[in-house]
């Protein structure tokens, strides 16, 4: 079995971070969202990895490299333009061969892998096996309809949606979907629709099992989901602190702190993750933060948020809350008179004070 991972598209509602970077190397809790999907597949025991990327887009690569590091060979496959991902199944054939895969949606964040549904699907004996989730907006989703346990019908994105069980972003097929991707047609947005590919697998009677996910997923697509997935993810860390902590500061419940990290007279209450080379000084660091590496946190208060690498908080009164910030992003509250606020803010910045 294979392993066909999309780390494509334009995060647009992730702006303006996915200005700078592809949306798929936002870490949460402090690792890159796609090392999630890998590390899934290499604990399912998959060797090779295709990853879907825009064209031209060397990001990907430059942070996976061949794959070594996480036991996979890695192939990078370019997708020429966002033409839906039934073509990135059809674009992918090559690389899959005969082989049965998993498909997975770089953005796709869940609790506890992948070998479950790999065994349903061998169990199943099936030539598709989606993985559902029990959702409140399944207008947003793919949307299966479910009856006696069995679907018989999928719908992308419906307005009237016949279930709330919205199909996730993690596929099992056999190689019966090529045949499914080039016997579709666009959908009205250009695009081939990965459901529409189901519903040809269920018309033309092959089997469509599914599992459905009972603990915790999320499709990452807007900061609030980030920050949720990160709080998942903290949800289950364990602690591990390599940095030092002086005695005037209180570090309760999971941390992990980083190697060459100190914390100074400050206040850290877990779950949380500090990276390597941070320093946190009189400062407070709430449940559900990463701190990424070579960040300073000076007479400041942090909580529920991602701050990614080298940023500087220093004397903000207020506590930081549901934020999300990129890398190299520097917070100060400035000596000098008038007291005013003063911005430098890339296209798409948000702001919010009182
Ligand atoms: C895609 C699929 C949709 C699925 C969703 C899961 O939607 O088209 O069927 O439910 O992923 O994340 P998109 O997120 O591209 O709008």
């Amino acid at each position: 079995m294979k392993t066909l991972i999309t780390a494509g598209g334009h995060g647009t509602r992730l702006r303006p971070i996915t200005h700078t970077q592809n949306k798929h190397l936002i870490p949460i809790a402090n690792k890159k969202m796609l090392a999630y999907a890998l590390e899934y597949s290499k604990n399912a025991g998959i060797s090779e990895a295709g990853i879907i990327i825009n064209s031209g887009d060397t990001s990907i690569s430059d942070a996976f490299g061949n794959g070594e590091s996480f036991g996979l060979k890695i192939t990078y496959i370019e997708q020429s333009a966002p033409l839906g991902l039934g073509h990135v199944v059809k674009i992918a054939e090559p690389f899959i061969g005969k082989e049965p895969f998993i498909f997975y949606l770089g953005d796709n964040i869940l609790v506890g892998g992948v070998n479950k549904f790999i065994e349903d699907f061998r169990s199943n004996r099936s030539n598709c096996h989606l993985v559902l989730s029990k959702v409140p907006d399944p207008n947003r989703f793919g949307v299966a309809d479910v009856k006696d346990g069995r679907i018989i019908g999928i719908e992308e994105k419906p307005d009237n949606p016949k279930s709330n069980l919205a199909v996730t972003g993690i596929y099992l097929y056999d190689n019966h979907i090529f045949e499914a991707v080039n016997n579709i047609a666009p959908s009205a947005r250009g695009e081939l629709e990965i459901s529409d590919a189901h519903q040809y697998l269920l018309d033309k009677g092959y089997i469509v099992s599914f599992s459905e996910i009972t603990g915790w997923w999320k499709d990452t697509g807007k900061p609030s989901d980030l920050l949720e997935a990160n709080r998942l993810v903290l949800d289950n860390i364990k602690d591990n602190r390599m940095g030092t902590i002086d005695s005037s500061s209180i570090v309760s419940g999971r941390v992990v702190l980083g190697k060459n990290s100190k914390i100074i007279n400050s206040n850290v209450r877990g779950p949380a993750i500090i990276g390597d080379n941070v320093v946190i000084d009189n400062a407070y660091i709430g449940p559900y933060s990463a701190i990424g590496n070579g960040c300073t946190i000076l007479n400041s208060e942090i909580e529920y948020s991602i701050l990614m690498n080298d940023c500087k908080i220093s004397n903000i009164s207020r506590r930081i809350e549901a934020s999300l910030l990129g890398n190299d992003v520097h917070m100060l509250r400035t000596k000098s008179k008038p007291a005013t606020h003063r911005f430098i803010l890339g296209d798409q910045s948000r702001v919010e004070i009182d």
